[in-house]
């Protein structure tokens, strides 16, 4: 492994051209040096190799995968089995970009060495550089930082307590609340966790909490001040069937030009306009003479 360019390490495309991997540590000196993180989830190799192409600092194999992917109502269902095997795709196709790997609902719930047997399959069988949790949940995060297991922590509006919040609100509404959130928030950095997302809460909480704490913080539904961005891949390129969060910004419809391409295929099959004798194998001149003389003989 080379250690030139700490604290991202080298990594070359098959071209040749030299990138530098993004890495815990490069994301607090993104912080230091004021230099925004972009961050975006990923399930799947085609996706990730075009967000990590792009440029995206940090991808997320987020248990939205639950919602956008599975077609589940919330994310609870997703297991730790669904995550990995999505990672395992993400981690093949990233060579720049940070891979970060939520743990599901009930991976991390139960004892600090449940949660830690959990968070290890994700680095040992999936390949991940981090693995995200919900809550203020510390000791884990002391525990996992002690396995050498890099943390991002995920406060506010934490869609795994959708039945204790009872919905998707926005959380931290109250100057109590802020103080509460920023408790946690200073917890969770204690404790070891290597950054943190905010998610749905207001954006003047998301800026304090931003401003106190040396691990960057990502916002989602939080706010510009935060020292990074986070938008779920589906929500970004207009991929969801419900409507958007008011955080979220369309970026594309790639949803109608989906639909469009493959009402355009469906027609031109129903017409014989596809595939055309150009997108057809032929036989070589020498076979093709001798299936027609025998057709002929037959005939
Ligand atoms: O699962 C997810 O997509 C997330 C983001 C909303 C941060 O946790």
């Amino acid at each position: 492994m080379s250690l030139t360019n700490f604290p991202g390490s080298s990594n070359s495309t098959p071209s040749g051209t030299s990138i530098t991997k993004v890495t815990m540590p490069a994301l607090a000196e993104m912080k230091r040096q004021g230099k925004p993180i972009s961050a975006l989830t990923a399930y799947d190799y085609a996706t990730s190799r075009l967000v990590d192409e792009a440029g995206i600092d940090f991808i997320l194999v987020g248990d939205s995968l639950a919602m956008v992917v599975l077609g589940h109502d919330n994310t609870l269902a997703v297991t730790v089995d669904e995550m990995l095997h999505h990672t395992r795709a993400v981690r093949r196709a990233v060579r720049r970009a940070l891979v970060v790997a939520d743990m599901p609902f009930g991976s991390y719930h139960g004892t600090v060495a449940d949660g830690l047997t959990n968070a290890i399959r994700y680095i040992k069988e999936a390949g991940a550089e981090a693995v995200k949790i919900e809550g203020p949940r510390t000791e884990l995060i002391r525990a996992l930082s002690d396995a050498e297991i890099p943390v991002v922590g995920h406060l506010g509006l934490t869609p795994q307590s959708i039945h204790r919040m009872g919905g998707y609100r926005v959380q931290a509404r109250t100057a109590d609340a802020v103080q509460q959130l920023k408790a946690e928030a200073h917890a969770v950095a204690d404790a070891g966790a290597g950054a943190l997302v905010l998610e749905g809460v207001p954006r003047e909480a998301a800026a304090a909490i931003t401003a106190e704490l040396a691990i960057p913080t990502i916002g989602i539904g939080a706010g510009p001040d935060c020292d990074g961005q986070i938008l779920v891949f589906h929500d970004l390129l207009n991929l969801t069937f419900a409507p958007a969060a008011k955080f979220v910004r369309r970026y594309a419809d790639a949803g109608a030009l989906i639909r469009t391409a493959v009402e355009h295929y469906r027609e031109d099959v129903e017409r014989h306009a596809f595939p055309s004798d150009e997108e057809s194998y032929h036989l070589p001149e020498a076979a093709r003479r001798a299936l027609e003389a025998s057709s002929l003989r037959k005939a």
